[in-house]
């Protein structure tokens, strides 16, 4: 029983809701029977002042910058820790010993190839299709393929998807890049790391051998941990109530990956970099900062703003680092970072910004990087889905392993019509 209450005066009417304390961050009001007890609902339509559930896997305060996963800071798991040990760490709420992790990557590992069937689907798309079209496909029809462990209820079952979904989505995403070039498809090699695997079956071809740069690969394994899970986030939550109907993991994979595509959301990446060429010299940013600040122009900076970080982006400040490092390691650069720091620069200066408290988000760097790798824009938010798939299984299984969990399904305010009579065609 919480200790704390809080009162809602309804109609006249006071009624106590208990307040929940969680281990750091806001307080919740616990209105679950508000309804019962008012016979009104909230309203809350983007959910900005709602929680929608308890969950102990990533925390942000976003006044602060401050994303933890499981307790620890982005910023130390960036530089200090891979992804791997980060996949282990959502999956089982603790940093793993070695030989814990070094059990869990060979897991993986044996899990990385695909049906040989699967490799039809991509046969079915046409060569410009998006990736995070194809993502969508082959990854829903994953369902057909695991008949063996789609029964929820059995934490085996969670546990052996949850493995199939992080080893599968490097093949599937670098299969979707050969599939629009027309290269053939790499099949996985064990002997590399996750993401150095991942590297050899995206720019590998069967004619050479592949040299795995170091630089790169660590490049890469950083932001796949900056990318891994972000709390209640929209593809997050679309997973959630996916998976609360019962859907099994890949259907509901599959419906975090659709979500994640929207511009507002994952697709910021590729939105971002399109954004940075376009406006292409320092001297044309004044005038596309003025068309962000315009309510009458559609216009926005890609990968600024966010609904949770009223500060920056921590995960920013670390793709921000890795431009350089990456940039070093492969001796290129790119006018276009010139142009996204001078941007980020006059927007944290500029009123419009400070007021309404944007600043640059997880996407606004990381395309210079991706590009720099050599990936097309059009890869960036598959790259984004591939990371983000640690998160999103281990919300599925935090969710599916609550007792308490039940079906999403929110009400509305009705503003339609009130009950009418049907009228026959020849009387209207
Ligand atoms: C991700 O939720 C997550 O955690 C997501 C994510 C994750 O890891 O899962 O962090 C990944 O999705 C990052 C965000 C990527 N999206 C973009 O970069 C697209 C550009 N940003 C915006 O579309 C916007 O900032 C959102 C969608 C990210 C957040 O929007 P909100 O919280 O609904 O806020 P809002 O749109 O109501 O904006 C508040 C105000 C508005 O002005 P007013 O109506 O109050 O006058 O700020 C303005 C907006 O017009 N505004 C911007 C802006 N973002 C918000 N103005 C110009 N440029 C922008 N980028």
């Amino acid at each position: 029983m919480a200790d704390k209450q809080s009162q809602l005066n309804v109609g006249g009417e006071a009624f106590d809701f208990p307040v929940l304390e969680g281990s750091t961050g806001p307080d919740v009001v616990d209105i679950r029977k508000l309804y019962g007890s008012t016979g009104k609902f909230t309203f809350d339509p983007g959910y900005k002042s709602t929680a929608s559930c308890e969950s102990a896997l990533t925390y942000i305060d976003g006044a602060e910058g401050i994303l933890l996963h499981r307790g620890y800071p982005i910023g130390q798991l960036a530089e200090q820790s891979s992804f791997m040990e980060v996949c282990y760490l959502m999956l089982n709420g603790e940093l793993p010993q070695q030989q814990e992790l070094d059990d869990f990557s060979w897991t993986i590992s044996r899990h990385t190839m695909l049906h040989e069937q699967l490799a039809s689907f991509y046969k079915g798309f046409r060569r410009d299709a998006h990736p995070m079209a194809i993502m969508c496909g082959v990854v829903g029809a994953l369902s057909a393929f695991y008949h063996d462990s789609t029964d929820i209820s059995d934490p085996e079952h969670r546990k052996i998807s949850s493995h199939r979904l992080i080893a599968k989505m490097p093949t599937i995403a670098a299969m979707a890049y050969k599939f629009s070039i027309g290269q053939p498809f790499m099949y996985p090699d064990n002997s590399l790391s996750y993401t150095g695997n991942f590297l050899r079956m995206t720019f590998g071809v069967p004619a050479e051998r592949y040299e795995v740069v170091p630089a790169v690969e660590k490049a890469m394994d950083r932001i796949f941990i900056l990318h891994a899970d972000h709390e209640q986030n929209a593809s997050t939550s679309t997973v959630r109530l996916a998976g609360s109907s019962g859907a099994n993991p890949f259907a509901c994979i599959a419906a975090g990956i659709a979500c994640l595509w929207g511009p507002a959301h994952g697709g910021a990446n590729e939105s971002a970099l399109n954004m940075l060429r376009e406006i292409g010299t320092p001297d044309r940013i004044p005038h596309y900062i003025e068309r962000a600040k315009d309510k009458n122009d559609p216009f926005r900076l890609m990968g600024f703003g966010h609904r949770v970080y009223k500060n920056y982006d921590p995960r920013a400040t670390v793709m921000q680092k890795t431009v350089r490092e990456v940039f070093e390691a492969l001796n290129v650069t790119d006018p276009v970072f010139e142009t996204a720091l001078q941007l980020e620069e006059m927007a944290l200066n500029d009123p419009y910004f400070q007021e309404k408290k944007l600043f640059p988000n997880v996407d606004f760097y990381s395309g210079v990087i991706l590009s720099a790798i050599g990936f097309p824009t059009t890869m960036f938010t598959a790259l984004f889905a591939l990371a983000r798939t640690v998160g999103w299984v281990a919300q599925w299984n935090e969710m599916i392993s609550d007792p308490g969990q039940v079906i999403g399904r929110p009400r509305q305010l009705y503003t339609g019509p009130t009950q009418r009579d049907y009228v026959p065609v020849d009387q209207r």
